[in-house]
């Protein structure tokens, strides 16, 4: 490589890194190993296979995961975001970390009617199940991006179809709450906090293959998304439902152990 390349090569790099302050080339996706952890959370995965959050998928704290959130999606360390994070420790023994399988117990953050999981009662609730995602990939037909008007049928067609499916479904409003919020989260995160349009390609790549599409052009929300903003979308979402509880009745935020008591944390 001559001096003038290694110029230009390093210009280019600098100027990609004043875009959004990442140094994107030490985050590249990397399909995780097999012997990576991962777990039910697209966004979480997705910053796993990226290097946001360690690539192993394992000993992850609050801390790590809160800047990982604000680096890869530039997503601040909300009430929300950190109240998420904690309960995330309540899916493990381990004193101050969790590992993004620990995620899938049941009940605490992992719940049922998921947008690209399987009901835990129906058999895998940790791996993309296109057959679920499907009722979101089709959503919003004829145009080319997802809104908070389909994003609210989505959310309904979803819960329809586990009625059906599964007769032990938890249907709280703790269920619906983190729905909406994962809702709020493809629309900002993939999209715009502002508008809740998120190109349909973009929210597709990151669910079915936990990738950031940087090379189909997707960028870093410019504007950091915060309470103000999210909470709005959020009642966007909230206000295009109609939802009803259904199915069992268990109390929100449990720590349910096979062995040990049940720790209610906020019911
Ligand atoms: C996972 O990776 C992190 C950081 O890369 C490291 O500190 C940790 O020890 C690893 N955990 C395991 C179980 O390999
Ligand atoms: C890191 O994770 C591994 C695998 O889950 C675990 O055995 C180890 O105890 C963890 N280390 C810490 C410091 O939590
Ligand atoms: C995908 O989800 C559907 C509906 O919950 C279920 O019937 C099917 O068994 C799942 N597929 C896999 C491979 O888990
Ligand atoms: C979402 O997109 C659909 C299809 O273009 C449209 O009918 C609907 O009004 C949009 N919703 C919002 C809130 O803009
Ligand atoms: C979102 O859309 C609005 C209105 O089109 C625009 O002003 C704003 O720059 C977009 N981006 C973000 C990150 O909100
Ligand atoms: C709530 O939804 C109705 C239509 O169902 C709409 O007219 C109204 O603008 C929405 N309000 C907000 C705050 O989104």
């Amino acid at each position: 490589m001559n001096i003038l390349s290694a110029f230009m090569i390093s210009f280019l790099v600098a100027a990609v890194r004043c875009e959004s302050d990442i140094d994107w080339n030490a985050h590249q996706w990397q399909a995780p190993l097999p012997t990576d952890l991962r777990g039910p959370c697209p966004g979480l995965n997705t910053l796993a296979n990226h290097g946001f959050l360690p690539r192993n998928g394992s000993n992850i704290t609050i801390p790590i995961v809160l800047k990982a959130i604000n680096d890869g999606f530039n997503f601040e360390s909300t009430n929300l975001i950190r109240s998420g994070a904690k309960l995330g420790l309540f899916t493990t023994d381990a004193e101050d970390s969790f590992n993004l399988n620990d995620l899938a117990l049941h009940g605490t953050l992992e719940h049922d009617v998921s947008l690209s999981r399987s009901d835990f009662a129906l058999g895998d609730n940790i791996h993309f199940n296109e057959t679920v995602f499907s009722t979101l990939a089709n959503s919003n037909p004829g145009v080319d991006f997802y809104n908070v008007t389909s994003a609210a049928q989505v959310l309904e067609q979803r819960l329809a179809e586990d009625n059906i499916l599964n007769p032990t479904l938890i249907n709280t409003v703790k269920e619906f709450t983190v729905r909406i919020v994962e809702s709020g989260f493809y629309l900002s995160v993939m999209g715009n906090v502002t508008t809740g349009v998120a190109p349909k390609n973009f929210v597709q790549i990151f669910f079915q293959e936990e990738r950031l599409p940087l090379e189909e052009g997707w960028k870093r929300s410019e504007v950091p998304i915060g309470d103000d903003n999210f909470n709005a979308l959020l009642a966007g979402i909230k206000n295009a439902s109609t939802w009803a509880p259904s199915g069992e009745v268990i109390c929100p935020w449990i720590r349910i152990q096979p062995e040990g008591p049940v720790v209610v944390v906020k019911g």
